[in-house]
């Protein structure tokens, strides 16, 4: 009944930090304890009863530290309803057709089939010019990707929220 939810995120500059406190924040509203935490800081999942874990998406890979999450905590992440998002996307619109086909990167997907994810998400995200290097900023323009933040906070609380209702089915059943 007390037991927490994970939520777990990798940033590089704090768009996908603030995904993941909004999805806290929906599960905390929902009556769930949830701990939202860096990957980095966690190394024990016994305490969770589910773990939501997100990532920002460079050059089409998860960040280092949440794919090295995935990978360690593979056995008890199986164990556990577990949701996987991706904060990528930059620009107005439909986020997959943004995303032209890129669900989840490709050499974690039979990490993801042995977890069996409940859900894999893909958010908008946000590129801010004022925090990106030289370089970063020209990879942007190169594959034309708008700058600015597009987080659909909409879509991320429906996310949250249909992550409570099947937690809570999960208690009632
Ligand atoms: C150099 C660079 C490369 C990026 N590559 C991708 C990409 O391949 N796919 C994608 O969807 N978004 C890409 N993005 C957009 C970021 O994933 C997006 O801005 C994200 O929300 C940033 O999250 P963060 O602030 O938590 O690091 C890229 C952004 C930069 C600056």
């Amino acid at each position: 009944m007390d037991k927490k939810i994970l939520v777990a995120y990798a940033t590089k500059y704090g768009a996908t930090a603030e995904i993941a406190e909004k999805i806290g924040e929906v599960l905390c509203q929902a009556g769930l304890n949830s701990h939202v935490l860096p990957v980095n800081h966690v190394s024990d999942l016994s305490p969770y009863q589910a773990v939501v874990l997100g990532s920002a998406v460079y050059i089409g890979s998860w960040r280092k530290e949440a794919s090295k999450f995935l990978r360690t905590h593979e056995g008890e992440l199986a164990k556990r309803p577990v949701w996987l998002f991706s904060s990528g996307p930059t620009g107005e619109g439909d986020v997959e057709e943004l995303a032209q086909g890129w669900h989840f990167p490709g050499p974690l997907q039979p990490i993801a089939d042995r977890i069996q994810p409940r859900d894999i998400a893909v958010f908008h995200g946000a590129a801010d010019p004022d925090k990106m290097n030289a370089l970063e900023k020209w990879m942007l323009k190169n594959v034309k990707a708008p700058v600015g933040d597009f987080r659909d906070w909409d879509a991320i609380s429906a996310w949250a929220a249909a992550i409570a209702q099947a937690l809570h089915g999960k208690d009632q059943g």
